[in-house]
């Protein structure tokens, strides 16, 4: 691999300027229903109550839940009648990731940088204000129906933005102990990563730090290829994947006809004590992949060496365990968390390493397809 001579940081380091990124800001989902989503959302993964928008306070044609946990902010908006481009995003993809906003320090000129290097407008810049300051805004698109909203919030103390007001719940199950958003991943359709990593490239700035391919992330039946992208202080990592080729479907290939188009495939949150997370989380109902076979375990010794983790408690949740030469890394991938197969989540804690888990791929992958197979899909 020829990404491989530099570290992650002297990648990143070459990286464009013209878009300082300070992390994600929030993440938007388009669903069905937002109240019940919400209330999966705190009841499940440990969400707390925010903010919340919707006919009590102004707003005419939507519904809007917003959640935190850690720095991890979810918007679940829901319209309130048909003729909606809500209800049209509903209904064509399912429930689904339509904004990853990027909390920035001039949303102004993110807008102007990167609309004048060909980034297509959602929303031209505007500003809110209310009693509690304001919040200034702006939009474009990215793979699919997708977009990056760029949010400026340096002059606003209020919950959320305005527009909100502060949702005072009875309801309040304890965390989880999620802290961040650690990378987001998109999976784009046939011979279109090549295009999408150059979009980053020009239109953000972003450099490509990873690099994998069909041959580095197959099993016996099918195939895919990915491409980490990230900006120039890593807090904004976007790995987007391609489908390969394979004897049957990818499950990318999986994805892409469920989603019925271009998407973020996976969120992964990063946590400081996976395995109390994940048995918190599999306690609430969580559902993840299947653990790989006793085998997968006996092997980590010998390739990734020694870890503070318990081994047996990591195989008894199924958590995989992966290393570059910089560190180790533990992660697990729920099931997806809608009917249709298309968004699941990530559980992430790295000691060190900077990588997404590709000695993992394989383990992961052959789960994923008993997964697919069940579904008659693969
Ligand atoms: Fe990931």
């Amino acid at each position: 691999m020829d990404t491989k001579t530099l570290t992650f940081a002297e990648k990143i380091a070459k990286a464009g300027d013209f878009l300082p990124i300070n992390g994600t800001d929030y993440i938007e989902f388009y669903v069905g229903n937002a109240k019940q989503a919400a209330h999966f959302y705190k009841t499940a993964f440990g969400f707390q109550s925010l903010a919340y928008a919707g006919p009590e306070t102004g707003v005419r044609d939507r519904s809007s839940y917003v959640l935190q946990q850690g720095k991890i902010r979810l918007v679940l908006t829901t319209a309130l009648n048909s003729n909606h481009e809500i209800s049209e995003h509903v209904k064509k993809h399912g429930d689904g990731v339509k904004i990853l906003a990027l909390w920035v320090d001039d949303a102004y000129d993110a807008y102007e940088q990167t609309t004048k290097r060909g980034g297509k407008s959602y929303m031209e810049p505007k500003t809110l204000t209310d009693e509690n300051g304001e919040v200034r805004m702006s939009g474009i698109y990215t793979y699919g129906e997708t977009v990056h909203m760029f949010i400026e919030r340096k002059n606003y103390t209020g919950p959320f933005m305005p527009g909100y007001e502060k949702w005072e719940s009875t309801y309040n199950p304890s965390d989880c102990g999620l802290l961040y958003i650690d990378h987001c991943v998109g999976n784009v359709g046939w011979n279109r990563m090549l295009p999408t990593v150059k979009w980053y490239e020009d239109v953000m700035g972003f450099v490509n730090i990873l690099s994998f391919d069909d041959k580095q992330i197959n099993t016996e039946y099918s195939a895919l290829m990915s491409k980490v992208m990230s900006n120039g202080n890593g807090f904004s990592k976007f790995p987007i994947n391609e489908p390969a080729e394979g004897k049957k479907k990818s499950q990318i290939e999986e994805y892409l006809d469920f989603y019925e188009g271009e998407g973020v495939q996976h969120i992964a949150v990063a946590t400081k004590d996976i395995v109390k997370t994940v048995s918190e989380l599999k306690a609430r109902g969580i559902e993840f992949l299947s653990a790989p076979p006793e085998a997968y375990y006996e092997m980590i010794p010998e390739r990734v060496g020694s870890i503070d983790e318990d081994l047996k408690k990591l195989q008894s949740l199924g958590i995989l365990v992966d290393c570059d030469e910089e560190g180790y890394l533990l992660q697990i991938f729920t099931k997806p968390v809608e009917d249709r197969p298309t968004l699941f989540f990530e559980i992430i804690e790295r000691h060190g390493a900077q990588s997404f888990g590709a000695g993992n791929f394989k383990a992961l992958f052959e789960s994923l397809e008993r997964e697919q197979a069940k579904r008659g899909n693969l």
